[in-house]
């Protein structure tokens, strides 16, 4: 299908064994290492239902007891605008959270940390004198907040994966005891890769923790529906001239197991609340 809403029958109204009524969790990453083995986790559980729709497959069933459905972005703020509104009105999700890597920008924030956002905005949108700077022109914000509720969820999944597999986890890949922070999460249609462009982005945001290409724009059409959002983000490379060949390792060995730890928590935990 490429075109139009998708029906409830089609959907699977949330996947084999989930109850008719639930409406599903949307997760998405931008590229699939960054969901790690969730696809496969679901097909185990309930059965994988997969629509193509926008020239995206989109996976719809039941993984660690939550119904979900679970498609690949792509990478930049359009390509994520287009999913997450496919997930808003062909798949009714009742909550979105967009899962992967970014580069570190706080000075706190190291390889191998988690970022959960409080708040998201585009460090790259300026329609000035217009707008204000960073302002959406029209909808008059700049930041858009995660869902309060959603955020600490994944939070909490995220402090207990480091307290219980930290330690091994930092052992395995090299990397410091990851820590967990809170906070401003910015996205531009560029991957910052300079020592000038990093300060760049500290100087015009001083309160940002992590630069990405996505989740500003999921964050955005949440708002604009009234659907709830959170966004965890591993720091793959600190957005420096290092950050090509730090984010490239980090993707490939990393990545996933970083994110299979931390949905299993989270969704886990949903299932029991
Ligand atoms: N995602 C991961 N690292 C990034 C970077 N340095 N810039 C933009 N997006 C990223």
């Amino acid at each position: 299908m490429s075109t139009g809403a998708i029906s409830r029958a089609q959907i699977g109204a949330g996947g084999a064994g989930a109850p008719v009524s639930h409406r599903p969790l949307g997760i998405l990453a931008a590229l699939p290492q960054e969901l790690g083995d969730l696809i496969e986790a679901m097909r185990a559980e309930s059965g994988v239902r997969t629509i193509t729709h926008g020239q995206r497959d989109y996976h719809v069933g039941t993984v660690h007891g939550a119904p979900c459905v679970v498609t690949l972005a792509r990478v930049g703020k359009v390509a994520a605008a287009a999913t997450v509104s496919a997930l808003i009105h062909a798949f009714d999700v009742d909550a979105v959270v967009f899962t992967g890597v970014a580069g570190g920008v706080g000075s706190e924030v190291r390889v191998g940390d988690i970022v959960v956002a409080n708040a998201l905005m585009q460090h790259d949108l300026d329609a000035s004198p217009l707008f204000p700077r960073f302002e959406v022109p029209l909808l008059g914000v700049s930041r858009f907040t995660a869902d309060g509720a959603l955020a600490d969820q994944l939070a909490a999944a995220c402090e207990r994966f480091v307290a219980e597999e930290g330690a091994a986890s930092a052992a395995r890949f090299g990397t410091r005891e990851p820590r967990v922070h809170r906070g401003l999460i910015i996205s531009g249609d560029q991957f910052v890769a300079s020592a000038t462009g990093v300060e760049a982005l500290r100087d015009a945001l001083p309160d940002a923790l992590a630069v990405e290409m996505e989740g500003a724009a999921i964050a955005q059409v949440c708002y604009e529906y009234g659907v709830p959002c959170a966004v965890v983000r591993t720091i793959s490379d600190t957005a420096d001239d290092h950050a090509p060949q730090s984010f490239v390792s980090f993707l490939t060995e990393i990545a996933g197991t970083y994110s299979n730890a931390i949905l299993k928590r989270f969704l886990e935990a949903r299932r029991v609340a």
